[in-house]
């Protein structure tokens, strides 16, 4: 069955985006209930909100005559989870002080799921000490507060009390739907590719995009895990709630994962760490005259060879291989020489799998000799997969 989300939107032009938001939501296969307050109707219709939802729209506390009361805890008890965006300081006040004059308030009052508030106003009211109070007396009783973003206000002002994009809502809404069934594991993710300068303008790298690695990273960080993420430039952004650490080079990546490692429970090397780097890179920009034909190459560190050694037995190691001959025989041999608990194999030369795409066709090769052949699927699900057998593994070392 879909989960059901109740939309609560207040007073603020903030409202304008919520449309968006619902539209996001249904999207994701969500079943949207929109609320509002009577001062939220001036800046959003309920007409626009019923369409895109697909469903009534409340506002008026007394619009069912035959029931009156009721519909406000039919609201309430029917929802996964419940959002305020925007939240304006009024009703963020009257929450807080236990004041339910109006639908919206009324519900609010009600409703036992997770909540999510988004305040959106103007800086100054958004830092009075009275709303910070009233923001924190929420956050004491268990509801979220997902910070407002700094930026352009639309009362003229600079600063904090932009309503976060509906994207990054949507995905709050979706984290907060989802069991934190890692919650407790610290897990470090690397993705993308790195880049080994020839000089301060030029370097060689290869076709990862990082849509594994940051999928990886997302999932693990939606189902509760400390997640840090050190990857190479990306090509999508990086996921919301991960430590993100960008580097460049292989040499760059090896330290930051160095640094962390005996902190981790797990390990999850998605990054395409370029083998080598040229040997003498120049300070300068090398000048069209002075570029030699041939490139010389010294090995980069073997990131994941390194950590195989120094593994301690309550930490899980998880290493890619992307092949594209004898790949079978490749992935097995490399499985044991990194003495890694399980690598995900794939064959790059079929469509829909490896480098750039926002599918792939996995192996799974495990430590006890067990192989496990997916079929084609979203990264997304590839990396609930991993995150899955990883939980196991972990489950087995540490009970
Ligand atoms: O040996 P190969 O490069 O195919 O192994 C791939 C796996 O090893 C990936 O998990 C990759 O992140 C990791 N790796 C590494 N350091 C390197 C090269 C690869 O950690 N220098």
């Amino acid at each position: 069955m879909s989960p059901s989300v109740l939309l609560g939107i207040t007073g603020g032009i903030a409202a304008y985006k919520t449309p968006w938001l619902v539209r996001l939501l249904t999207q994701s296969d969500m079943d949207v209930r929109c609320v509002l307050t009577q001062a939220a109707t001036q800046f959003v219709t309920p007409l626009t909100l019923a369409t895109v939802s697909n469903n009534p729209v409340h506002y008026d506390m007394w619009a069912n005559r035959d029931r009156p009361g009721v519909e406000h805890i039919a609201l309430a008890d029917e929802v996964d989870v419940a959002v305020i965006a925007p939240a304006t300081a009024n009703v963020i006040g009257k929450l807080a002080a236990g004041i339910a004059d109006d639908l919206l308030t009324t519900v609010f009052t009600a409703v036992r799921c997770p909540v999510l508030i988004c305040p959106a106003m103007n800086v100054n009211m958004f830092r009075n000490p009275i709303v910070q109070r009233n923001i924190n007396t929420l956050r004491e009783l268990g509801w979220n507060i997902l910070e407002p973003a700094a930026g352009w206000l639309a009362c003229g002002w600079v600063g904090e009390g932009r309503m976060p994009e509906p994207e990054v809502i949507a995905e709050e809404i979706r984290r907060l739907l989802t069991p934190a069934d890692l919650a407790g594991e610290r897990i470090l993710v690397t993705a993308g590719p790195t880049e080994e300068p020839l000089d301060p303008v030029r370097f060689i790298t290869n076709r990862s995009s990082g849509k594994m690695g940051v999928a990886i990273a997302q999932r693990a960080a939606m189902r509760g895990a400390d997640v840090t993420l050190v990857a190479g430039p990306l090509k999508v952004q990086a996921p919301q709630w991960v430590t993100h650490i960008p580097v460049r080079t292989a040499q760059e990546m090896y330290d930051r994962v160095m640094e962390r490692f005996p902190d981790v429970d797990v390990v999850i090397k998605a990054a395409a760490v370029a083998d080598f780097r040229p040997g003498n890179s120049t300070l300068e920009k090398l000048e069209k005259s002075n570029i030699r034909p041939t490139i010389e190459v010294v090995p980069n560190p073997d990131i994941l060879m390194t950590l195989g050694g120094l593994k301690r037995d309550d930490q899980v190691l998880v290493g890619f291989a992307a092949e594209t001959t004898d790949v079978l025989r490749k992935g097995r041999g490399k499985l044991k020489a990194k003495n890694l608990d399980m690598l995900v194999l794939n064959d790059v030369t079929k469509p829909g799998a490896g480098f750039d795409c926002d599918t792939n066709i996995v192996r799974f090769l495990h430590r006890s000799g067990e192989e496990e052949q997916m079929d084609i699927m979203p990264k997304e699900q590839v990396a609930d997969l991993i995150l899955d057998r990883v939980k196991a593994l972990r489950k087995g070392l540490v009970s």
